[in-house]
């Protein structure tokens, strides 16, 4: 009942050659895809992108948003900005944000309010360092996180948001969480969110997986009841590895 969504996140790859030669690759790769396909490119790879994409069923998005309509806030990209280059995503609260860029529970909310009142689709990160799993400290992490990012949005506002549970330590580590971990963490924080907004939309909203997934553990983290997807680092930056992981459905697990 939840179709499944691949998102691709390119970090701070790719000029728009190299991306128009990325997403040309794909287009075909991906073109019977059951999955919801969406590239989470950079700024300026949205409008190039988003040409060669249109009409096919890949959506693209952007890695960020900021939290104010328009004005001084140098080095900020407006939700209408994103929009205006074809933009229909938008990631919030990535990992290496928070780390490197400041980014707090309450900036990922900001920037979520802010994509949602201008039609974005917010995919939302999550996720425990490896210190705090060791501690033990997993559900409290990922529960405040989730309850500081939609503090204050009111339950009509969700109908697009995607939640993604991206363990830091998974992250460009060639160390994935194992499917029964992925799986463990992500129903939790379908319960968390069940608490703020009811049951009903809880089980209509999207979570995915994201930390080394790659074409070889995809099928395996993607059958788990409560993973609707994956959220794709390194292997997006090679659209045949790419293709093998929005197409998991044909490998054996
Ligand atoms: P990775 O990155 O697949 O390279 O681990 C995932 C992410 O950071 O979204």
């Amino acid at each position: 009942m939840r179709r499944p969504i691949i998102a691709g996140n390119w970090k701070m790859n790719n000029t728009r050659t190299d991306a128009k030669a990325l997403i040309t690759a794909l287009v075909p790769l991906v073109a019977d895809a059951e999955p919801e396909v969406v590239v989470c490119v950079p700024f300026t790879a949205v409008e190039t992108v988003a040409a060669a994409a249109k009409g096919t069923n890949i959506a693209v998005g952007a890695q960020n948003v900021a939290w104010a309509d328009k004005g001084a806030f140098t080095g900020e990209i407006s939700a209408a900005m994103l929009k205006d280059v074809g933009a229909e995503y938008v990631i919030i609260g990535h990992s290496e944000r928070r780390q490197y860029f400041g980014e707090t529970d309450a900036t990922v909310n900001l920037r979520a309010v802010q994509a949602i009142k201008n039609g974005l689709k917010p995919i939302i990160c999550v996720g425990e360092t490896l210190d705090e799993r060791e501690d033990g400290e997993t559900e409290r992490v990922v529960s405040s996180q989730v309850r500081g990012a939609f503090e204050g949005i009111a339950e009509g506002m969700l109908a697009n948001v995607v939640i993604a549970y991206e363990p830091v330590w998974a992250i460009g580590t060639g160390k994935t969480a194992t499917a029964e971990q992925a799986q463990e963490t992500v129903a939790y924080i379908r319960k968390v969110f069940a608490s703020l907004y009811g049951a009903a939309l809880a089980q209509k909203t999207r979570v995915q997986y994201g930390g080394s997934m790659n074409p070889a553990n995809a099928a395996e983290l993607m059958s788990k009841p409560d993973v609707d997807g994956g959220l794709i680092g390194g292997a997006s930056l090679r659209a045949e590895e790419f293709a093998k992981v929005v197409n998991y459905k044909g490998a054996a697990i």
